[in-house]
Order: structure tokens, then sequence, then C-alpha cells
């Protein structure tokens, strides 16, 4: 049984401030100890134009880059080992009436086609081979049916749109495509330099717990909101009646974001089960995907690593995720949890490397 709290034989809260004292040189080398060798960890890659109006998204090498203390977080966790009574697990994940093969899921993203023909097909087929949830960001409506259409069960993520008559048609044309679960980036209503983003000619603008609901009123599917880093967005969450929410930067739209990790304690505290917890950023092994199931997370997405894969086909990017999978069963394995039900926090030590 999940209690959501770090051991408190060596946990630490630390603030941006210690660790940015603690650790800096680490910080800005953007360290990394991603064990699958075989696959060379992409690092952070800049957004497409359309998500990078705002200026606002960082890089690995500026300072207060979001994903550098995300990749600093993960790394500051340790596990313990318990072997006795343990046994070989099973990564099966139930989610919204279907089970899943694994709990480690495709992130959000977008343009894909210049990777690839269809690199947003072939993103989607991969998850679907897996047995793995799928995400997509903004696109074109036939793009979200090409990618329905590849059997993967699909979170679409519709943008803020100022104009709530485009997001009730997404919502409708996500339903009558045959998504699995439909939801919204709410971290994108800003340019970062004062004004509403204009995303595709489009105005953004942050949203009201009462738009909110008026969303989840107006779908039989499980809605999700993405893009929460605090317990304020989570409580408003949870008054609007969404489904899960998605822990996220959104690959460090704001400097100095909290990693979502460490923002996952807390929020879990709060939301007790009541919705669903995903996240976002900087994942890349089955022993980070390991960490946020043991902290609370109910399963996990995994974009930038898996994305320089899609030029390489299907079968590339499906390896890879099957491969997390495996990761994340060696660590269950030896730290004696037999399925993700079972996850237990005090597995996990803080330590300020
Ligand atoms: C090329 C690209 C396009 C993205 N498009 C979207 C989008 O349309 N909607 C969205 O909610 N997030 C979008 N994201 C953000 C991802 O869903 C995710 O939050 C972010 O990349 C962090 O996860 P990662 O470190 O595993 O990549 C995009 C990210 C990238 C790299």
């Amino acid at each position: 049984m999940k209690d959501n709290k770090l051991s408190r034989r060596t946990f630490v809260k630390a603030s941006s401030a210690s660790l940015a004292a603690l650790s800096l040189p680490m910080i800005l080398s953007g360290h990394n100890n991603d064990a699958s060798a075989a696959v060379p960890a992409p690092g952070p890659a800049p957004l497409p134009a359309s998500q990078n109006q705002s200026s606002s998204v960082s890089n690995a090498w500026e300072a207060g880059s979001s994903d550098s203390f995300t990749r600093y977080f993960f790394d500051t966790l340790m596990v313990e080992t318990r072997y006795m009574d343990a046994d070989l697990p099973s990564t099966k994940l139930d989610l919204f009436g279907h089970t899943f093969d694994t709990p480690i899921m495709t992130a959000a993203l977008s343009h894909q086609n210049n990777r690839n023909v269809k690199g947003m097909v072939v993103y989607a087929q991969a998850a679907a081979n897996c047995n793995a949830v799928h995400w997509m960001g903004m696109g074109e409506d036939q793009e979200l049916e090409e990618i329905v259409a590849t059997g993967a069960k699909t979170v679409k993520v519709i943008k803020p749109h100022e104009n709530n008559e485009e997001v009730f048609r997404k919502i409708r044309h996500a339903e009558s495509t045959g998504c699995f679960a439909v939801g919204m980036d709410i971290d994108h209503p800003f340019n970062g330099r004062g004004g509403y983003d204009v995303v595709y000619g489009l105005r953004m603008k942050p949203k009201s717990t009462e738009e909110m609901k008026s969303f989840v009123k107006a779908t039989r599917l499980p809605f999700i909101v993405k893009g929460v880093l605090s317990v304020h967005d989570a409580k408003r969450c949870m008054e609007a009646g969404v489904a899960g929410i998605v822990l996220s930067h959104h690959g460090g739209r704001v400097k100095y974001s909290i990693p979502p990790l460490m923002a996952l304690e807390q929020i879990a505290d709060v939301v007790k089960g009541k919705m669903k917890i995903f996240i976002d950023c900087g994942i890349v092994s089955g022993m980070d995907a390991y960490k946020c199931l043991a902290l609370g997370a109910d399963a996990v997405s995994v974009g930038r690593h898996l994305m320089p894969l899609i030029s390489q086909g299907v079968d590339q990017v499906a390896n890879r995720m099957k491969a997390m999978t495996a990761e994340l069963a060696g660590v269950m394995s030896a730290t004696g949890v037999k399925s993700l039900k079972e996850f237990d926090p005090t597995v996990i030590h803080r330590t300020i490397l």
C-alpha cells in the first residue's frame, strides 16, 4: 500500500537554492545516469517553433534549465534492495477499464512528420504494438484519425484555446474518432513575455475551474489535465472532476520549474487516489520510471528520449519502450515489488550528491 512518504531516514526536502548550491556543476553539465547505454539519451531537445514562441522553453545548458534540475533530482534518489520473499513482477497497468502491458506510455508530442513521413503515426503504432497508452499533442483532425486507426489507445491533449467552442469541437472530434481519453495542457496559455500565446494563429487563455468543469461535463471520456506542478492546481482539478493529471513542466516552458518528481509526493498526498497521477519530463530509463511509480505516480510518459528513434521506424521505438519496461521490471524484482499496486515509497532514499 502506498503511503506516498519518502523514507524519513534519509529524506531531506531540498529547496531549489540548496540544489543549486550543493551541485551546480553537475546540474549545468546536464549529468545523465541513463543505464541504457544502447540508446543514447537524446538530451532535452528544443520544442518546435509553435511550442517555442514564448521563448520560455529552456535548454539544458541555460541557467535555470528546468530539464537539468529535473535530471539532477532523479539522480538524488537511491533505492534499497529487498530480495527476501521477492519474485518476478507484473507490469500490467489497469487504467480506465483497460489493461495495458506497461505503465510506460508515450508523451503528448506533435510535429513529428519532419522526422518520418508519418512520424506521429509511427510513434502511435509503436505504443499500440507495446499495448501501451499513447498520447497525442496538438495536430490536425486527420492526423488524430490516422493515429487512432493504428489501434493505439490514444489520449488527445487539446490546447487551452481562448475560444472554448474550439475546445468543445475538438472534444467531440476525439470522441467520434474513438480516443481513449481527452485532456488539456493548461501550461500553454502565456507567451513568457507578458502576453497570451498564439499557436498557429489561435489565441490561448488560462482556464478557470468553472471552464474545466464544463469540459469534463461535455464528454463521456476521462478528461485529463496536463501541466500540473502544484497542490493549488491539483485541488482545482479535483474540484472540476477531472479523471487524471499529468505532472509536467512541458520540457521546461518556465525556468526553475520544480521537477515534477519533486512535486509528486505533496500532490499525491492531496489527491489520495481520487484522480490518476501521470508524470513526464526527463524520463529516460526504467529506473526513472520506477522512482516515479514508487513515489505515487500511476504511469509515466516518455517523449524526447523516444523522439530520435521515430525516424528509424516503429520497431525501434517499440523496442526501446519494451526495454524500458524490462528495466522497470528488473528494479521491481530487486526491490520486492510484485505488481504496480505494491510500490512502497520507503524503498527510496534521498541523497544529496
Ligand atoms: C516536439 C515536441 C512537441 C510537443 N508537443 C506537445 C503538445 O502539442 N502538447 C503537449 O501537451 N505537450 C507537448 N510537448 C511536451 C511533451 O508532452 C512533454 O511534456 C515534454 O516533452 C517533457 O517530456 P520528455 O522529457 O519525456 O520529452 C511536446 C514536446 C516536444 C518535444
